[in-house]
């Protein structure tokens, strides 16, 4: 099979691909490079550079490479942003997600993979969050991600295109440093970028219904989620089978706790500063990883250290003056 990449270029994109590439998939990249960057790529993974609105540029990328199947990564994800832009995330999300998955129907090709996230879940008030967890998204980004997997099974459904919806949880490191991610938007570049700084890191609010007062969150590496990718791909073999499935590691770590991780493995040892609460924070989402575990055997590898450690090294790659010392 041949795999077009969407948002191949960006962080998790990249990952992505390399995955692929190493077990034996033939993948093409399409992306806007708005934040992903062509470097990331392995030299024979043909680019094509252009946006997820495009509709004839996409209708040539899948006939003119032979493409039998799509993973979909490429989107606009930051939260905050989003509730400031509604209409560029329902643009680029929703309008975007359409605008392939019609190209896609038309090309006759009979795989999809969908990068949603647990933002569909909202604020559960659950230990595990189970794929059966009512979706109620609390803003912007998780509403079109949750229109996006709802655009997406309903096309499955029609049409007998394969498809896999894939809820990310907190993702983090990098399985190499130059395809470390390079935005500081999450909790570990966040407390990167305050180390550096020689600044207290900050833990927004420790009042929360948890142990230790601060919110639980599950994180996953990179290179795990990667490859439940390959693993959803390579189940997507027959006609109209459709997956909905938490990417997760099943385990809490609350904020403190990563904090504690990370000025371990920096060798930083700034006390974290407690700030006001950020607004839309759930106290604790976990993912239940059962499903994917029976679905497709797929089962994480990668612990916080792996994470924090490989996120380090991509971090000190841009900003050797971080190193202690
Ligand atoms: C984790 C925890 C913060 C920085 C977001 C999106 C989600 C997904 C992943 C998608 C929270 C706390 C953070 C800091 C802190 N997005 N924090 N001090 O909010 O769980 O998930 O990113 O593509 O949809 O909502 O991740 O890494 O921002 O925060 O205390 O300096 O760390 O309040 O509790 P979040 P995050």
């Amino acid at each position: 099979m041949t795999w077009l990449i969407t948002g191949g270029a960006g962080y998790i994109g990249a990952h992505v691909v390399r995955a692929m590439t190493q077990a034996g998939e033939r993948t093409v990249v399409y992306d806007d490079l708005s934040t992903g960057i062509a470097e990331r790529l392995p030299a024979d993974v043909p680019l094509v550079v252009g946006s997820i609105l495009d509709a004839d540029l996409l209708a040539r990328t899948l006939t003119g490479h032979d493409v039998t199947g799509v993973v979909h990564l490429a989107a606009k994800k930051q939260v905050g942003e989003s509730v400031e832009r509604p209409l560029l995330y329902y643009r680029h999300n929703v309008e975007g997600l359409r605008t392939l998955l019609q190209a896609v129907t038309d090309a006759g090709v009979g795989a999809f993979v969908f990068s949603s996230s647990a933002a569909v879940y909202g604020t559960p008030d659950v230990e595990l969050v189970t794929e059966e967890t009512p979706c109620a998204p609390i803003n912007p980004y998780g509403e079109t991600k949750l229109a996006g997997e709802w655009l997406v099974r309903a096309t499955g459904r029609a049409t007998g295109l394969a498809t896999a919806c894939l809820r990310y949880f907190n993702v983090a490191g990098a399985a190499a440093p130059e395809l470390a991610d390079i935005g500081v938007f999450n909790l570990v570049p966040m407390v990167f970028e305050r180390l550096t700084r020689r600044q207290a890191p900050q833990i927004f609010g420790d009042d929360y219904p948890t142990p230790d007062g601060t919110c639980i969150r599950d994180y996953i590496h990179v290179v795990d989620l990667a490859e439940a990718h390959v693993a959803a791909a390579r189940a997507l073999t027959s006609p109209g089978r459709h997956l909905t499935l938490n990417v997760g590691r099943g385990e809490g770590v609350s904020v403190r706790e990563m904090i504690d991780r990370i000025t371990a493995v920096t060798g930083h040892d700034l006390p974290p500063a407690v700030t006001a609460r950020r607004p839309g924070d759930p106290p604790r989402v976990v993912a239940s990883a059962d499903r994917i575990t029976t679905e497709l055997g797929w089962k994480a590898r990668h612990d916080i250290h792996d994470m924090i450690t490989s996120a380090w090294e991509g971090w000190l790659r841009l900003h050797p003056e971080a190193a202690r010392g």
